[in-house]
């Protein structure tokens, strides 16, 4: 199965892709962690990326892609794969669409106020990339990974100057995907504003 996973900033793409990602036993592939694994061990990309992230905007098109490409060509990938934050414009759509036939495109529909308060309270581990939220998903201690017992972190783009930036990017460069992949008859609408598990209970159900 091949699915990509669409949605506002904060929807819980993340968050579903890690249950999609067991249940289906297909590979996550999320473009924000691949760009962020790169400026965690200081790669040309890394350097290359590391304040457009920070700032909330979006890295070029024809890097993307190239990520992209390369990633979706390993061995995991034969079977399928959940594609979160990419495609994000429609040229990065047009090009996914020369390498493979998609299955589905699971849109992910929740309010900018959710949006917010998903995004200000989410922490992270930054070794595992484990995600929680100080208030919906917190961690047993306080500030700390539950596993691993590293302090967590708050992305750079979490601050309020980056998500009414990336809100603006989402509704100006990625939104027109929804009536791309609607014409395409791709397009799954999903309530993205329950609680995790009912939300995956229904992109299943969907699915
Ligand atoms: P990326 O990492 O993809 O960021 P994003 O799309 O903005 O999505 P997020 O990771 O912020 O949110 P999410 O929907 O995954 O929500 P999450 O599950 O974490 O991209 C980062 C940057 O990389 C971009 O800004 C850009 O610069 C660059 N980039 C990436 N892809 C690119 C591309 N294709 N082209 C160009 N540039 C690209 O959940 C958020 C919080 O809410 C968490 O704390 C979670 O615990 C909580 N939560 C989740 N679901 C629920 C729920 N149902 N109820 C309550 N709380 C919930």
């Amino acid at each position: 199965m091949k699915i990509v996973l669409l949605g506002p900033p904060g929807a819980g793409k993340g968050t579903l892709a890690v249950k999609a990602k067991e249940y289906y036993a297909i590979p996550h592939i999320s473009t924000g962690d691949l760009f962020r694994n790169n400026i965690k061990n200081e790669t040309e990309l890394g350097k290359k990326v590391k304040a457009i992230l920070a700032a909330g905007g979006l890295v070029p098109d024809s890097v993307t892609i190239d990520m992209v490409k390369n990633r979706i060509a390993e061995d995991d990938c034969k079977n399928g794969f959940i594609l979160d934050g990419f495609p994000r414009t429609i040229a990065q759509a047009e090009a996914l669409a020369e390498l493979c036939d998609l299955d589905a495109v699971v849109d992910f529909v929740v309010d900018n106020e959710d949006v917010i308060a998903r995004l200000s309270g989410r922490r992270m581990c930054p070794s595992t990339g484990r995600l929680y939220h100080i208030l919906f998903n917190p961690p047993k201690v306080e500030g700390k990974d539950d596993d691993t017992g590293e302090d967590l972190i708050q992305r750079d783009d979490d601050k309020p100057e980056a998500i009414s930036h990336r809100l603006e990017v989402y509704a100006e460069q990625t939104q027109p995907l929804i009536d791309y992949y609607k014409e395409k008859g791709l397009l799954v609408d999903i309530d993205a504003s329950g609680k995790p598990e009912d939300v995956f209970e229904n992109m299943k159900k969907s699915l």
